[in-house]
C-alpha cells in the first residue's frame, strides 16, 4: 500500500430522512475511505512524515498515546509497511487492548506510562527523554498537525456550492486545518468530541491557528468517549438507514448535533458536507457493545488485528 499517491477522496451525497424531510442535501467527504487504519485525519496529520518516508526508516519516529490510540494505530500501520524503528508511549498499557497487541506485533518498542504520568504529554512543549528518533505529539496534534493537514488539502480542489462544512473535534488540529485550506470558501466548523466550555476552545484553537473556527459543544451529548444504550441505538439507526458507519467517539456526533439542527429548522435549503475524519477501528476497543447492539460482525477491514 502506497501512502503517498494523492487521494481523491469520494464525495457522496447522503440519502437520510431527516435531511430530505427538511430539504438540506447533505454529502460526506469520505476521508474515512483512505486506508482502513490509516484513515481520515490521521493520514492528514502524518502527511509530510509520509512524504519523508525514507528519512524515517533512517531515524525512526516516537510518539504517545492511550492503549486505543487511532494516532498510534495509524503509526504502526506506517512502521510495519516501511518498517520503520518505532517507540510508543502508552498510558496505562493495563488492561487488553488489540491495538497493543499489534504494536507489538509491528515490532515496536511500547513503553508504559502510568496514567499519573501521561499527564505531562498532554503539554504540546514536552517531549520525554528517551524518544527514538523524531518525536510526533500525542494525537498528531498542535500547529505542525495543522500544517500537515493544510498541506494534505492543497491539492485537492475545495468541493463547491457548500454552504458549510462540519467535522469533529478533539484537539481541533484537523478542523484548523481544514479551515486555513478552505474557510475563505466555505464556512467551517467543528463539532466538539469532548464535553469542554466554550472558552477552552477558543484557548485550544488560538493556539495553534489564526483562522478561528467555530466550534459547536452539545451539552446532551456524553463525555469523550462514552456511549448510552441511546446513543448506541441511534448510530445503528444511521447505519442501517444510510449505510454509513460512524466511529464510536467523533464523526457520530457531528451527524447527531446535524440531525437537531436540522430538525430545529436552522438549515434550510442549505448543502452540508460531512467530513467523515475516520476511526472505525475504535469500535474495536468496544466490541461488546458492537455485539451486543449491532448483531453483526466488526467489518472485515477493520478486524484483521
Ligand atoms: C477519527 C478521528 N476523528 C477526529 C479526530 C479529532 O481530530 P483533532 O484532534 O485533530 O481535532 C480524531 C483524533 O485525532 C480522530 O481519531
Amino acid at each position: 500500500m502506497n501512502f503517498v499517491v494523492p487521494v481523491k477522496i469520494p464525495l457522496e451525497k447522503l440519502h437520510w430522512h431527516v435531511a430530505e424531510k427538511a430539504q438540506v442535501e447533505v454529502w460526506v467527504f469520505r476521508d474515512d475511505t483512505v486506508h482502513p487504519f490509516v484513515s481520515g485525519n490521521k493520514w492528514r496529520k502524518l502527511f509530510r512524515h509520509l512524504h519523508n518516508l525514507e528519512n524515517l526508516k533512517n531515524t525512526g519516529w516516537s510518539s504517545a498515546g492511550g492503549m486505543w490510540s487511532n494516532h498510534l494505530l495509524a503509526m504502526a500501520e506506517i512502521s510495519r509497511c516501511f518498517q520503520i524503528p518505532t517507540r510508543f508511549f502508552i498510558r496505562g498499557m493495563d488492561t487488553p487492548s488489540r491495538f497493543v497487541n499489534f504494536f507489538k506485533s509491528a515490532g515496536i518498542d511500547c513503553v508504559p506510562v502510568s496514567r499519573r504520568d501521561f499527564t505531562e504529554f498532554h503539554q504540546p512543549e514536552y517531549i520525554p527523554e528517551n524518544i527514538l528518533g523524531q518525536w510526533i505529539g500525542e494525537g498528531g496534534g498542535g500547529r505542525d498537525g495543522v500544517e500537515q493537514v493544510v498541506e494534505s488539502l492543497s491539492s485537492a480542489s475545495i468541493p463547491e456550492g457548500f454552504d458549510l462544512v462540519l467535522l469533529g473535534c478533539g484537539t481541533g488540529t484537523t478542523l484548523a486545518g481544514f479551515s486555513e485550506a478552505w474557510g475563505d470558501v466555505v464556512s467551517v466548523e467543528g463539532v466538539s468530541a469532548l464535553k469542554i466550555p466554550h472558552d477552552d476552545w477558543e484557548k485550544m484553537l488560538k493556539k495553534i491557528t489564526a483562522s478561528r473556527p467555530k466550534v459547536h459543544v452539545d451539552e446532551a451529548l456524553p463525555a469523550f468517549g462514552k456511549l448510552s444504550a441511546q446513543n448506541m441505538e441511534w448510530i445503528k439507526g444511521f447505519f442501517l438507514e444510510t449505510q454509513l458507519l460512524l466511529d464510536p467517539v467523533y464523526t457520530w456526533k457531528v451527524f447527531y448535533f446535524l440531525e437537531k439542527q436540522i430538525k430545529a429548522g436552522y438549515l434550510p435549503n442549505k448543502k452540508i458536507l460531512v467530513i467523515h475524519t475516520g476511526g472505525l477501528p475504535g469500535w474495536l476497543g468496544r466490541e461488546n457493545l458492537w455485539n451486543k447492539n449491532f448483531g453483526m460482525s466488526l467489518p472485515n477491514e477493520i478486524n484483521t488485528i
